[in-house]
């Protein structure tokens, strides 16, 4: 599957007043919107809750709209080879642009708040504000946003303050891959990519699979004085806004006899707090799940 191939990191100044403040973290992705199957519903339940929240961070974790899946690009470029009228082209083009313009109107609420937007499989490449520049419907949407372009996988540094107090937290992000048919198979894969490729980082996230599942552990490090200081570490698969089946609608997910998961996504409260291990000058974040649908 062919998400770009791009990994990229980023940094990102998270000020708060005190320890005891929080933030809450939300990856969304998969949201497939302007498919058939997307679900208005559970959509406007996550802007609802997050719309007028400014103690919120963004990730986009990829496939924002029904854009074309990698065989269905290379079926694109074929036809426009084999002789597609040009005005056709464009006519499919144009309108995959309004979808994407559209999408970028919905999530504008996110401007400012947004750490980035992951790739998905889900995307087309090509001259998207007339500027001749070749580009994916990702990076468009970035422009237009005014986020970083994270590619498909991405390593995102917060650096938290308070006064002259400073910690960081890190995020590893990936549109995602395999899965497993099981509930444990399709985290498992997040575990065995977050302990293989960054071991150390605080919340492993992916996409593409459409679960909204998350498992932690304690992946303990060392303090300076030698003893052993706690670190929670999350491992999430982080949903969709897409249904599988619908009374009388054609979808492929029948066909495979594939189950729906649930809808929504996850969110991360981080908790700025004293580190008492350090004499209780030092600070961490303190963080939790919660699933939303
Ligand atoms: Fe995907």
């Amino acid at each position: 599957m062919n998400m770009g191939g791009i990994h990229t990191g980023g940094r990102h100044s998270v000020p708060l007043k005190k320890p005891g403040d929080s933030i809450t973290l939300v990856p969304f992705g998969d949201v497939h919107f302007g498919d058939r199957m997307f679900s208005n519903s559970t959509w406007r339940d996550f802007v609802d809750r997050y719309k007028n929240r400014k103690d919120v961070l963004f990730l986009g974790m990829g496939d924002y709209t029904d854009l074309m899946s990698s065989s269905e690009r290379k079926a694109f470029a074929k036809a426009s080879l084999d002789g597609f009228h040009d005005q056709s082209i464009e006519f499919i083009v144009d309108k995959f642009r309004r979808q994407v313009d559209e999408f970028s109107e919905a999530i504008g609420f996110m401007e400012g708040r947004l750490l980035g937007l992951v790739e998905g499989n889900h995307r087309l490449e090509g001259d998207w504000d007339g500027s001749r520049r070749v580009i994916s419907s990702t990076e468009y949407l970035c422009e237009l946003l005014g986020c970083d372009y994270c590619g498909c996988e991405t390593i995102r540094t917060l650096n938290f303050s308070a006064g002259r107090m400073r910690t960081s937290f890190q995020i590893a992000a990936h549109h995602g891959a395999g899965g497993g048919t099981s509930k444990g198979g399709s985290l498992q894969r997040v575990v065995r990519w977050g302990q293989d490729t960054f071991p150390g980082v605080d919340i492993y996230l992916m996409g593409h699979n459409h679960d909204l599942a998350v498992t932690g552990m304690n992946g303990m490090t060392l303090a300076g004085n030698g003893k052993l200081r706690d670190k929670k570490q999350w491992y999430a698969r982080t949903g969709s806004f897409v249904k599988t089946r619908e009374d009388g609608q054609a979808n492929y997910n029948v066909d495979a006899a594939r189950g729906s998961n649930i809808l929504g996504n996850i969110e991360f409260t981080l908790t700025l707090k004293r580190d008492t291990s350090k004499g209780g000058r030092g600070l961490y974040v303190d963080s939790s799940p919660a699933l939303k649908s």
